[in-house]
């Protein structure tokens, strides 16, 4: 999974566009992006869409952004979108493992209700929306065997915080978003699933989303949120192995075999020990799924 685009489920037209984005994921949207006034609209064209869009053959993931826990709203989300099957349920707001914990049990009953498998649904959670998510970003791991992935959002978070900006001139995020970004990479490390970076709002600005992607691959990021379809075919290239990195990680894992004993080995006169191969793997892994 390297791109997932976002769609406001009270819009047909948009429904309709996502299909052909090339997204690997598409989150359908009943939180900020609905007004009020259009949530019942929203879960009625989600499920509509979850019923069709669900039966082909190739579709990219269907996720359903839900309310937050504490709206009140999150119950009839649910009621109304789990009967379409959602391959995940992404929680917004989210405080730590409690809201986890939380989320699970909810989806456990309506899994039972609608006759799913039990741990059908996955969740994948905002993790760093308000203030209190960041001291709570240690708390994820173990919390439910369906978490697929951790992103952050620096929206919500700079209204929390009274900030009047949350990136500088140049576009760089500022010092709070970078340690929100920091702490949901850790996060997901800890609990072994999927770091995923927030979006660039800036959609029409490919040169910045591009950089942004990059600087997110690099610190170990392995997919990015979009809000527009022209943004897909950039953050699906970023996190794509290149053939480059595929032919070095083939090699430190070749040279690896090669001394099965060995704690670490030399190639083209540079270093790598156990963690190389680590990273090496991993890259490997990607460039399979
Ligand atoms: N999913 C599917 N299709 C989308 C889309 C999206 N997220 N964003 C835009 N499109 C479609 C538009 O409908 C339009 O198609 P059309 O002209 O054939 O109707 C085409 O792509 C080009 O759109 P464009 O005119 O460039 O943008 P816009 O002004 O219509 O929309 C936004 C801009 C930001 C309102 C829109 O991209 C959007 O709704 N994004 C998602 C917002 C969201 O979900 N936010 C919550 C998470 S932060
Ligand atoms: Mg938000």
């Amino acid at each position: 999974m390297r791109s997932l685009l976002f769609v406001p489920g009270d819009s047909p037209r948009k429904l309709e566009k996502a299909q052909g984005a090339g997204a690997d994921a598409l989150i359908i949207d009943l939180e900020d992006s609905i007004a009020p006034a259009r949530k019942a609209e929203a879960r009625a064209s989600t499920l509509a869409f979850l019923k069709e869009f669900g039966q082909a053959v190739e579709r990219p993931r269907l996720f359903v952004r839900v309310n937050a826990i504490a709206t009140g709203l999150i119950d009839a989300d649910l009621d109304a979108v789990l009967a379409g099957r959602p391959d995940a349920i992404m929680l917004p707001k989210a405080e730590g493992g409690a809201s986890i914990v939380h989320l699970d049990a909810k989806l456990a009953a309506r899994e039972a209700l609608h006759g799913l498998p039990d741990g059908h649904t996955r969740i994948v959670a905002l993790t760093t929306e308000t203030a209190k998510a960041l001291f709570l970003a240690g708390t994820y791991a173990g919390a439910s065997a369906r978490l697929a992935g951790l992103t952050w959002g620096a929206e919500d978070l700079s209204a929390e915080l009274g900030a009047e900006a949350n990136r500088d001139a140049a576009g760089h995020f500022l010092d709070p978003y970078r340690l929100a970004r920091c702490l949901c990479l850790a996060a997901a490390a800890a609990s072994q699933v999927p770091a995923i970076d927030t979006v660039y709002v800036d959609f029409r600005n490919e040169a910045g989303l591009r950089r942004e992607a990059e600087e997110a691959r690099r610190d170990g990021f392995t997919a990015k949120l979009a809000i527009h379809p022209a943004q897909i075919a950039i953050i699906n290239a970023v996190f794509t192995p290149t053939a480059e990195a595929i032919a070095r990680a083939k090699a430190v894992v070749a040279a690896f075999a090669a001394e099965p004993g060995a704690g670490v080995v030399g190639i083209g006169g540079v270093m790598y020990d156990r963690p190389h191969l680590a990273r090496a793997q991993q890259v490997l892994a990607r460039a399979q799924s």
